[in-house]
C-alpha cells in the first residue's frame, strides 16, 4: 500500500466501533443504478487485479453481480485467505470484514465499503460480558469448558476463544467444532447465537444438555445449571431468523403440499424441525440449483437470497417462507452501491476509505481460532 494517502473527509461522527469509518459524500448519494454501473466498471478496470470483491450471499443484487465471489461466511472467509489482490473490498457485515483482516496478510487492505454494516447478533456477545460469564461458569465447575464462537462475533471474541484452547465456527460447520471442543474439554460455551447452538446439539444427540446462558437477566444466568449441562448457550439471536415461526411451515405445507422447505440454522429449533433441509446459505442455494424444474421451494432465510433465488433459477418455484413479512437484513443492507463506487473511485485516486484493521494483539489470537476452524 506504499504512496496511498488515507485522508479524513468532513464527514458526521459515526457510533461504529471503528472510528475512521467515513460516511458517503454528498456527490454519491444520488447516482443511478447506470451511472454507477459505469463508474464501478471503469474503477475495477483500472485497478484491475489490486483488487477482488468478495460478497456475501444476503448483498443486494448489484454487489452479488459485481462481485469476483459470492459464497457463505465460510467460503468467503477461505477466499479472503486465497485472495493475493491489495485490496479486498468486502461485501457483508463488520465481522466478516474483520476476519478477512485476519486472515489476509499485512500488505493487504480490508475495506468494508459502508460503516453502518454491523450484525446485531455479533453485537450481542461482548468480550467484557463473555470474561465476567466466564469468571462466574468456571468458578461453579472443575469440568473444562470449550469455548465455541460463530464467525459472527468481534475478533475480541474470537481472540478469548482462542486463549482458552477454543475455535471458530460457521453455520456450516459447528457440528465438527463441537466435536473438536468434546475432544479437548468436557463442556461447550457457545456464542451468541443459541439457535445454531441448539440445532447443532440436536443434530449431535445431545439437546438433553443444553442451557441458556442470558447475561441480560440476573435470573437467566444460573452457574449452577450451567454446571450440569454440557452446552452452554449464549442468549443471542438474529432477528432476521427468529421471525420464521413453525405454523409459517404448517400452513405452506397444507396449502401447497407439493412444497418443499429449506431453512438456514440460525431459525429457531422448532422451524429447523419443520423444515426438510437445514444448512447454511451455501446448502440453500445448492438445494435450490439441483431442484428439478417445476419444484417448489419456501425459502427461510434472509430475502436478498431467496430474491436471487428465484432470479436465478427461473425453472424452480421459489418463495419467501413467510411472504411479505420475510425481512432483509439491515446490516447487509448497508453495504449500497454508492457506497461501492465511492471506495472503489477513491482507491483509484490513491485513498483508501473505510479500511478494517483489527488490533495487532486481538489479530494474532483470533487467528489462531478461525485457523483451527479451518483445519476441523
Ligand atoms: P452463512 O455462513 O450461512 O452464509 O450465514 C451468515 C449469516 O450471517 C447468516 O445470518
Ligand atoms: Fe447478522 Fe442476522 Fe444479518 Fe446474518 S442475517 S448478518 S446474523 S443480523
Amino acid at each position: 500500500m506504499a504512496g496511498m494517502e488515507t485522508t479524513q473527509l468532513d464527514t458526521e461522527l459515526s457510533l461504529f466501533k471503528y472510528d475512521n469509518l467515513e460516511q458517503l459524500p454528498r456527490s454519491y448519494r444520488d447516482l443511478d443504478a447506470g451511472q454507477r454501473t459505469d463508474r464501478i466498471e471503469a474503477a475495477l478496470a483500472e485497478l484491475g487485479d489490486d483488487v477482488v470483491i468478495l460478497g456475501h450471499n444476503y448483498q443486494c443484487q448489484e454487489i452479488v453481480e459485481h462481485a469476483d465471489f459470492t459464497g457463505d461466511s465460510y467460503q468467503l472467509s477461505k477466499e479472503a485467505a486465497a485472495a493475493d489482490a491489495d485490496y479486498v473490498i468486502f461485501g457483508g457485515v463488520t465481522f466478516m470484514a474483520e476476519s478477512a483482516d485476519i486472515i489476509t496478510d499485512d500488505d493487504q487492505s480490508v475495506i468494508l465499503p459502508s460503516m453502518e454494516a454491523s450484525c446485531p447478533m455479533a453485537g450481542m456477545a461482548e468480550a467484557l460480558q463473555v470474561d465476567t460469564a466466564w469468571a462466574e461458569i468456571t468458578a461453579a465447575t472443575d469440568d473444562d469448558i470449550i469455548p465455541v464462537t460463530y464467525m459472527n462475533s468481534y475478533a475480541d471474541l474470537k481472540a478469548f476463544c482462542a486463549e482458552q484452547g477454543g475455535l471458530v465456527c460457521t453455520s456450516s460447520n459447528a457440528h465438527k467444532a463441537f466435536e473438536y471442543a468434546f475432544e479437548r474439554g468436557d463442556k461447550v460455551l457457545f456464542l451468541p447465537d443459541k439457535h445454531l447452538g441448539e440445532n447443532t446439539a440436536h443434530r449431535l444427540d445431545m439437546e438433553e444438555e443444553v442451557v441458556t446462558w442470558d447475561p441480560w437477566d440476573p435470573a437467566g444466568k444460573e452457574p449452577a445449571k450451567a454446571a450440569a449441562n454440557d452446552i452452554i448457550l449464549w442468549d443471542g439471536y438474529c432477528q432476521v431468523h427468529e421471525r420464521f415461526r413453525e405454523d409459517h411451515i404448517t400452513r405452506l405445507r397444507d396449502q401447497r403440499p407439493d412444497a418443499n422447505v429449506v431453512v438456514h440454522p440460525e431459525c429457531r429449533r422448532e422451524v429447523v424441525e419443520a423444515a426438510d433441509i437445514v444448512g447454511s446459505t451455501s446448502t440453500i442455494i445448492d438445494t435450490v440449483e439441483s431442484a428439478a424444474p417445476g419444484d417448489t421451494w419456501a425459502i427461510g432465510t434472509e430475502v436478498h437470497l431467496a430474491n436471487h433465488l428465484a432470479r436465478w433459477n427461473p425453472e424452480v418455484e421459489v418463495l419467501p417462507l413467510c411472504g411479505d413479512a420475510c425481512m432483509d437484513c439491515d446490516a447487509m443492507r448497508q453495504i449500497d452501491p454508492n457506497y461501492l463506487t465511492w471506495v472503489l473511485e477513491e482507491l483509484v485516486d490513491g485513498r483508501e476509505r473505510n479500511v478494517i484493521e483489527v488490533a495487532p494483539e486481538e489479530k494474532e489470537l483470533a487467528r489462531v481460532a478461525i485457523d483451527r476452524m479451518l483445519e476441523i
